[in-house]
């Protein structure tokens, strides 16, 4: 059965969590749908944990539709939501609502994800009026990673008024549900428990409505970096080096490929 948006509110007002997933692959995305994990966020992350760079800055809109398209054909059903690249949103409303639709159109995503709070309250409503439904995303936001001063938590102290007031302004343009990243687990409680649109956290408590962790985290692949709100659930990088260690010995000591592997 498909995912819609009004099955994510129905699973919101009986109380029930939301899931998602940022991910980036036909495969992975397959894995998500079969689970049934109620979404799944083709993340900028992906520049970082796909692509190895040091930032989401680099990922381009064709770069964003090529993922979103593998990620649709391997969740037919899915709710799937697509992140708007770093100045794909930010020139103009005009530029934003044609590359947003092209993640719609072309990627075959159903929702857009944007990061910011007032700065982008007019395009939201803009798209929400035109037929695309937003996703926002406040607290520690990776595209202003070079103003944010780093990776770290936001909305300690007086900057708790900044996102209560971004959180407000991106309702009311019309975000149907808000990413709340790396934010004090009782301001994510506050506003979750006030909010009209779903809150999806990530280092923001367990309060939120739902909770988006990357797959790649999720499953152990990415080994360098461990924020402490990931979960590794399982140590696939270990069972990938098995594999790839035994391969190369089977290969080297001439027991791959054997007859059964071969064609007579
Ligand atoms: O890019 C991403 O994967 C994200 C999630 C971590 C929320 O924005």
């Amino acid at each position: 059965m498909k995912t819609t948006i009004r099955t994510l509110f129905n699973k919101k007002e009986k109380g029930q969590k939301i899931t998602m997933i940022s991910t980036y692959d036909y495969l992975s995305a397959k894995l998500c749908e079969q689970v049934g994990i109620d979404c799944i966020l083709v993340g900028d992350s992906l520049g970082m944990v796909f692509q190895g760079k040091d930032s989401t800055l680099e990922v381009t809109v064709e770069e964003m539709i090529y993922h979103t398209k593998a990620v649709r054909r391997g969740a037919k059903e899915s709710f799937v939501i697509a992140d708007m690249p770093f100045m794909s949103y930010q020139v103009s409303v005009e530029k934003a609502v044609e590359n947003c639709g092209r993640l719609i159109k072309e990627g075959g995503a159903n929702a857009v994800k944007l990061e910011g709070g007032e700065e982008i309250a007019d395009l939201v409503y803009k798209l929400v009026s035109i037929g695309i439904p937003v996703v926002g995303h406040l607290g520690f936001t990776p595209q202003k990673i070079n103003t944010i001063g780093g990776y770290r938590v936001v909305g300690r102290e007086e900057e708790a008024e900044r996102v209560k007031k971004d959180f407000k302004i991106l309702e009311e343009a019309g975000a149907f549900m808000i990413v709340l990243e790396a934010m004090p687990t009782e301001l994510a409680k506050e506003l979750t428990e006030s909010a009209r649109s779903i809150t999806i956290g990530i280092g923001a408590g367990p309060y939120c409505h739902g909770q988006v962790l990357v797959f790649y985290d999720l499953v152990g692949l990415v080994e360098d970096i461990k924020p402490k709100f990931v979960r590794r659930y399982l140590n696939s990088a270990e069972l990938f080096r098995k594999a790839l260690e035994e391969f190369k010995r089977d290969v080297e000591s001439g027991s791959f490929p054997s007859e059964e592997e071969s064609y007579g």
